[in-house]
């Protein structure tokens, strides 16, 4: 089955298959073709050129994008899609005057996410999480990461990880599985979290493991939830069942959540709201990439990570939704660009490269999606009538996304 795109107005992100990250200066180039063509088999990426090349127009199927811009999808590298309930009552309260932190310390937060999700059955959840990630899909995403973390029980959590397990097997876009028990304290625990921390490394990650449910370890190390050497207990234990580290550190304080990250070699810093120029220095040359949540920070008012300077230091940046009920109630990726430029002051194809290739390194996925590159799974956006991708951050909040194909096909 052969799907042909013509009169592409711009064919976006075009990449040789050697090329898996991008860091400092790289990230400010986006190579594309004007007027291009795009050739797709059984749903990979076969070719591409310039209409000028094309000597015949032959394919089981042709779709003509004229006027359209045709990029590969967003990767989302960090979202926890699979939650119970939603919390707008608590988005009231903040509107009024409590800060999350406040809200957090009434027994909302994580922990009001944990108690309901506790309450309902795994069906119940699978049947949100879908809706949810088909919303997700129209939205323009095509890959993206699921962490648990609302469970905080080792039933809880495992039924959160079963449920993106069933996730996988049900969309055929690549998902990646996060498992993050140390994400809150539950109460019980308050008195000795290094209890709860027992928990999570003798009887949630065997099981985990036993299952196959998860390919990265995550922990929020954060004041009031887990301090750096609890999450350094936590992501070697990790390690000795395979699973790479990916973390969340530095979203409202700095307490020495980045070097124990590098140390044990973590594959990305997520969150970042807090970022000394030390700890910059820290990150060159280990292989993690840092990621800036964007959403996160419009939607609870905190700083925006200082992206500008990570990546005039020669970083490379992934920016992602970091999709939840408390901080980041949106998955639209397009919006994440928006602000990057906005309120971060990267450029148009700075953030499109980090919503894209370097978003896929984010998950281990580089080699699958994230760019045009033959061989690679053909998950497109085509957006509506644009005359360049600068107006993908432009027209922020609206969607550009006209059509959605996963493997060539049209969702
Ligand atoms: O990435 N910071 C920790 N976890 C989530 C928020 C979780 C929640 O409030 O439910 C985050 O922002
Ligand atoms: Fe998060």
């Amino acid at each position: 089955m052969t799907i042909l795109f013509i009169n592409i107005k711009q064919l976006l992100q075009i990449r040789e298959a050697n090329v898996k990250v991008l860091a400092g200066k790289e990230m400010a180039t986006l190579p594309l073709i004007e007027n291009a063509f795009l050739l797709v088999k059984n749903g990979i990426i076969q070719g591409y050129g310039s209409m000028n090349e094309l000597t015949e127009q032959k394919a089981d199927e042709i779709i003509d994008c004229s006027g359209r811009l045709v990029l590969p999808s967003w990767c989302d590298s960090h979202t926890h899609l699979v939650f119970g309930e939603d919390r707008s009552d608590e988005f009231v309260d903040r509107v009024k005057g409590l800060s999350y932190e406040e809200i957090a310390q009434k027994g909302g937060g994580i922990l009001n996410s944990a108690k309901k999700i506790n309450q309902i059955s795994e069906d119940v959840l699978f049947e949100k999480s879908v809706a949810r990630l088909k919303n997700v899909i129209a939205q323009g995403t095509g890959a993206l990461e699921i962490k648990s973390g609302y469970g905080l029980t080792v039933e809880g959590e495992l039924k959160i990880l079963r449920v993106i397990k069933r996730l996988k097997e049900t969309f055929n876009i690549p998902i990646k599985s996060t498992f993050l028990g140390a994400h809150a304290i539950p109460k019980e625990y308050k008195d000795n979290p290094d209890r709860y921390v027992e928990l999570i490394i003798n009887e949630m990650l065997p099981r985990v493991s036993k299952e196959n449910l998860a390919d990265f370890i995550d922990a929020f190390c954060e004041t009031g939830y887990f301090t750096p050497q609890q999450m350094d207990k936590v992501l070697k234990a990790g390690k000795k069942h395979g699973l790479i580290a990916k973390v969340h550190v530095n979203q409202f304080n700095s307490i020495g959540g980045i070097e124990v990250s590098v140390n044990n070699k973590a594959l990305s810093v997520d969150h970042l709201e807090i970022l000394s120029d030390k700890e910059i220095s820290l990150l060159k040359n280990k292989g993690t990439i840092p990621v800036s949540l964007p959403l996160c920070s419009l939607f609870l008012e905190i700083p925006y990570t200082p992206s500008r300077k990570v990546i005039d230091s020669g970083l490379p940046l992934a920016i992602a939704s970091d999709f939840n009920p408390g901080s980041a109630p949106s998955s639209n990726m397009n919006l994440v660009v928006a602000l990057s430029c906005i309120k971060m002051k990267l450029s148009p194809e700075e953030a499109i490269n980090a919503a894209t290739l370097n978003a896929a390194y984010a998950m281990n996925l580089e080699n699958l999606v994230g760019s045009i590159t033959v061989g690679k799974k053909a998950n497109l956006i085509i957006t509506r009538k644009l005359d360049s991708y600068q107006q993908l951050p432009y027209y922020f909040g609206d969607n550009l996304v006209e059509q959605v194909l996963l493997n060539g096909k049209t969702v």
